[in-house]
């Protein structure tokens, strides 16, 4: 199993955003400066949000070297971009849009095509062609910004799904039947746990209870399956979200 995560728990949403934004940054100018180039996975959902409109602001939208960064998405819902639900769309509006991230190093998950497994296959395969990956050999991220569902779940790895078994695909098409929109795509945890660097991004009073179970009782959950082999995990809380966490004033 991986190294013991780190937690930080940040006044509220908006240090949880800043927090966020300036492991962002980091991470890129290591990333760059090590190995040329920033790998990163982005996360779905609402909590991201504020830390990419901070990203694509002054100062941080200037310490990227967006030249350089390779975009891709931990998770997709079964919709078009446009689809209010889409987390590329959301990633692009808040972000992705205000950068200068050449378009052809933004890769996002084609969740409205017809054929869900081909859509897994496709996705895999831009995944091995941008990390040199031959069978095999797994994809490492710089960083994989994740959130945290109130079951649990991550990315679109939920509770009792066979996904969490996969031990060969980087990629799956899973039906997420608790989900709004059952169809989804997913990073493995293989891929997931590949990673240099997770970082997750969880705010608010409503997490507060599967937060406890994951960190402090260490809840057979997806979200605590997260380990990275050799890589750093990391928990960026706002005080709502680690009210339960012992040793916390509530
Ligand atoms: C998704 C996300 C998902 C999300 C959690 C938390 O596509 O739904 O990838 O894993 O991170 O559901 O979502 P909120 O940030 O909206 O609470």
């Amino acid at each position: 199993m991986g190294s013991e995560p780190s937690v930080t728990v940040l006044n509220d949403s908006d240090a949880l955003a800043e927090a966020a934004a300036r492991l962002v940054v980091e991470a890129a100018a290591e990333a760059v400066a090590t190995r040329g180039r920033f790998t990163i996975a982005l996360a779905g959902g609402a909590t991201p949000r504020a830390t990419y409109a901070k990203l694509a602001l002054p100062p941080y939208r200037d310490r990227v070297d967006w030249s350089r960064t390779w975009v891709f998405f931990g998770d997709e819902r079964g919709v078009p971009p446009e689809h209010p639900d889409s987390n590329y769309g959301m990633a692009h509006a808040t972000l992705l849009s205000k950068v200068p991230v050449p378009p052809a190093q933004v890769r996002r998950i084609r969740a409205e095509a017809e054929d869900p497994e081909a859509v897994a296959a496709e996705y895999a395969k831009a995944l091995a062609e941008t990390f040199g990956t031959r069978r095999g050999k797994l994809p490492r991220f710089d960083l994989v910004l994740l959130g945290l569902g109130v079951d649990g779940h991550t990315a679109s790895l939920f509770p009792g799904s066979p996904v969490l078994k996969e031990i060969f695909r980087t990629v799956a098409a899973v039906h997420a039947a608790a989900a709004a929109i059952p169809q989804r795509f997913t990073l493995t945890l293989l891929v997931l746990n590949a990673a240099a660097r997770v970082v997750f991004l969880v705010g608010g009073a409503e997490k507060a209870k599967v937060v406890k179970a994951v960190l402090a009782e260490r809840a057979m959950l997806p979200a605590a399956m997260i380990r990275p082999d050799a890589g750093e995990l990391v928990w960026l809380l706002d005080r709502a979200a680690a009210a339960l966490l012992p040793g916390r004033a509530g």
